[in-house]
């Protein structure tokens, strides 16, 4: 059955809008989602001199997204403007995760806003477990494309349509091309630039919050993932269904539980290897965005 958006969208969609109206700024050209540890370490020193920073719009002023609570994700929109070309450049600090108690259409939502609203280009980053022992910590991976192991899907529930009786998106998506083949090339290029050493793979979403079994991490890796965590599958699921061009990577910050017998993982772990390529992470997607 379709059904129109819920209302708390539409007005998210609006506030999100006039927001970008009030400060006489364009739709993003890029909209980027930061893993945890990535965004959280950003500082404005890291904004390029060809760049100004517009204005910040908490999740907390749209009413269809909640607020994040994962440490290491504000929840917040950041945009900037090149002066010379006047391209946007929105930075998303903080994403949401089913964990936190969210459905898997409920995580989406922070992108989902901004694609509602105009957005066409996204780069979905996260802090992920590598698979692959020869891979290292602070290396990237490029994700080719994912494997949704959360045993959910965002797009279960009715067809919504939007105000002007489209729907998003079809029933049943083909997701052979979710993750942009050349959106992903030209990402890759820039990140190589800043100095990050890049893999190129499958990223493998679970639920968590626990992190993996080491008989799991066997298994993945068995398979032959490249990475895995808890974020960005359903995130990349409901903009491939919405139309939207989609690359990331994910940023190693640890071996899947058990590959390290040395190391006993928890958060403080991932955010302290994310802010280490951060910097690099930032300036990359800066490069990206006057490109593209
Ligand atoms: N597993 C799941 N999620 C993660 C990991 C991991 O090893 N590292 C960072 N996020």
């Amino acid at each position: 059955m379709n059904k129109l958006l819920p209302d708390a969208v539409l007005r998210s969609v609006e506030i999100y809008r006039a927001f970008l109206r009030d400060h006489s700024i364009g739709i993003p050209n890029i909209h980027a989602v930061l893993g945890s540890g990535i965004g959280s370490s950003f500082v404005d020193e890291w904004v390029p001199s060809g760049w100004e920073s517009i204005g910040t719009l908490d999740f907390k002023t749209l009413p269809a997204i909640t607020a994040a609570t994962a440490p290491g994700h504000p929840g917040i929109y950041r945009f900037f403007r090149e002066k010379k070309s006047q391209k946007v450049l929105c930075l998303q600090v903080g994403r949401l995760h089913g964990y936190e108690g969210l459905t898997p259409a409920e995580t989406a939502l922070s992108v989902m806003v901004p694609r509602l609203a105009g957005t066409e280009n996204f780069v979905l980053t996260n802090a992920a477990g590598g698979l692959k022992l020869e891979w290292e910590i602070g290396s990237i991976m490029m994700i080719r494309d994912h494997v949704n192991f959360t045993g959910q899907n965002p797009l279960t529930g009715p067809l919504y349509t939007t105000t002007d009786g489209k729907t998003v998106g079809p029933r049943f998506p083909d997701l052979s091309k979710a993750w942009d083949r050349e959106f992903n090339d030209q990402l890759r290029k820039e990140l190589s630039a800043s100095g990050l050493t890049t893999h190129d793979g499958v990223y493998l979403g679970v639920a968590g919050p626990s992190f993996e079994t080491p008989a799991e991490v066997r298994l993945f890796a068995q398979w032959g993932m490249g990475t895995v965590g808890m974020s960005t599958v359903w995130e990349a699921i409901t903009l491939a269904h919405a139309g939207a061009r989609v690359s990331g990577f994910s940023l190693i910050t640890n071996l899947g539980c058990g590959l390290n017998p040395g190391v006993v993982l928890d958060h403080f772990v991932i955010l302290e290897a994310s802010k280490v390529a951060a910097k690099k992470v930032i300036a990359a997607l800066f490069t990206l965005a006057e490109k593209s």
